[in-house]
């Protein structure tokens, strides 16, 4: 194959009329796909429909007697607690089972912390200035969130096996306003990367100029794997706990993409302090949770191995799509120098860098051939890639062979966009 950013002019021109002669072709196709949003298929809500018909009148109380019908139980039946505190890490009682949206529950630490400050630290974070480091490319709703609530975001690149560490700690040494790290520290969202031992290390142990610094540590994809295995990702409650910093992490994770997509259990895990201040404000929002929802999770899994063996299942539904994905992208471009991409072993999708200035024309392309990508810049705070080269692949909701098409388009789209780009020098 063609590296194409080193071909002459004469070679570029023929690849190009090439590429736009498939574009063309791809286009009158008339397709109206989607790969826009890391959604399960239908195929992957129906294995949880257990879930739909699994609880009776006779088993409406949890362990401690409670009837999860009422009101109570602020921190969730104990069963979910001890379930999830397992799929977690920790024990049962440093786990708060919360609604259906693991996002609310950063949201709401995130405000609670902007409004009253957080277990060490020196009140509101609110005037304080604060900033957050966002590891880049990284998940939108993690920026909307810091947008919504006023945290300034600061960016670091995301490496293979986490954020580049060196960047974090020179952020983090001497300015008192950088309070808080996003992680998605397994399958991360979009590149896919499982942070390494010595990232989480260096992340548990790093002096931090702020007091109260936070690790938002969100496992969204803990047991999301592609049919190789799980990746192994550090204890960073554990970690943080022997560094002396017991109160730096916030865990987060949820059943969203286990179960019912917004209609399964989130979860909050952290130091004793951490859960009781977490508690403490939770009083005042919310009378408990939805606990049948709760009983309902932990009748239809039983046990940690059940939760697994049910990933098993979304393996082999979603490691097709992806293998569609990465068989495009190298068939269509492996060798050409216009783009790399992410091979991911888990989550829900595919970084792609396209040559830097063509991301948008790319999804520009995609568009008007019928194939919705996510929009460009998403994977960076404020939606602003400064090199305009990433584009993020969600292969899981359209059926295979769609997922195929769209790829046609996007390789077609990605090369006719370099390809204009390698020609107007
Ligand atoms: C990294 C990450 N965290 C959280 C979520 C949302 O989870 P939930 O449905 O529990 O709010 C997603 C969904 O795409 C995600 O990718």
């Amino acid at each position: 194959m063609t590296d194409l950013t080193r071909a002459d002019a004469a070679a570029l021109a023929d690849a190009g009329k090439a590429a736009q002669a498939k574009y063309d072709d791809l286009r009158g196709r008339n397709l109206a796909l989607d790969m826009t949003r890391g959604k399960p298929s239908a195929e992957q809500l129906n294995l949880s429909d257990g879930l739909l018909t699994n609880l009776s009148a006779e088993e409406v109380r949890d362990a401690d007697g409670t009837d999860v019908r009422n009101y109570g139980g602020l921190a969730g039946i104990p069963e979910a607690r001890a379930l999830f505190g397992a799929y977690l890490g920790v024990p049962a009682d440093q786990v708060v089972i919360g609604g259906n949206s693991s996002l609310q529950m950063m949201y709401g630490a995130l405000s609670r912390a902007m409004t009253f400050g957080v277990v060490g630290g020196d009140g509101p974070w609110r005037g304080q200035d604060p900033v957050v480091i966002c590891p880049v490319p990284g998940y939108d709703r993690h920026f909307a969130v810091c947008e919504e609530l006023g945290l300034k975001m600061v960016t670091v690149e995301m490496a293979d096996d986490g954020p580049d560490m060196d960047a974090v700690e020179a952020l983090v040494a001497d300015n008192p306003a950088v309070k808080a790290i996003w992680c998605v520290p397994k399958y991360s969202n979009p590149t896919g990367a499982t942070y390494s031992q010595e990232v989480s290390e260096r992340l548990a142990k790093m002096p931090t100029a702020a007091p109260d610094f936070r690790i938002f540590w969100d496992n969204a994809y803990a047991v999301h794997h592609l049919g190789a295995g799980l990746d192994e990702v550090a204890d960073i409650l554990d970690l943080c706990t022997k560094a002396g910093h017991p109160d730096r992490p916030f865990v987060f994770g949820s059943t969203s993409k286990i179960t019912y997509a917004g209609a399964g259990i989130a979860m909050f895990a952290g130091s004793p302090a951490n859960v009781k201040d977490a508690l403490d404000h939770l009083f005042f929002e919310t009378i408990g949770p939805d606990k049948i929802t709760q009983m309902r999770q932990v009748k239809f899994f039983r046990d940690l191995d059940g939760v697994k063996k049910h990933m098993d299942a979304h393996a082999a539904l979603v490691a097709p799509k992806f293998a569609a994905v990465d068989g495009a992208l190298e068939r269509h471009l492996g060798g050409k120098g216009i783009a790399t991409w992410t091979r991911p072993k888990g989550g829900y999708f595919v970084s792609l860098d396209v040559l830097d200035g063509c991301a948008r024309r790319v999804i520009e392309l995609a568009g008007q051939a019928g194939v919705k990508l996510t929009p460009a810049g998403s994977c960076y705070p404020y939606g602003d890639d400064p090199r305009d080269r990433n584009i993020r692949l969600a292969p899981t909701l359209p059926p295979l062979d769609e997922v195929k098409q769209a790829m046609e388009v996007v390789c077609a789209a990605v090369e006719v966009a370099c390809l204009e780009r390698l020609t107007q020098g």
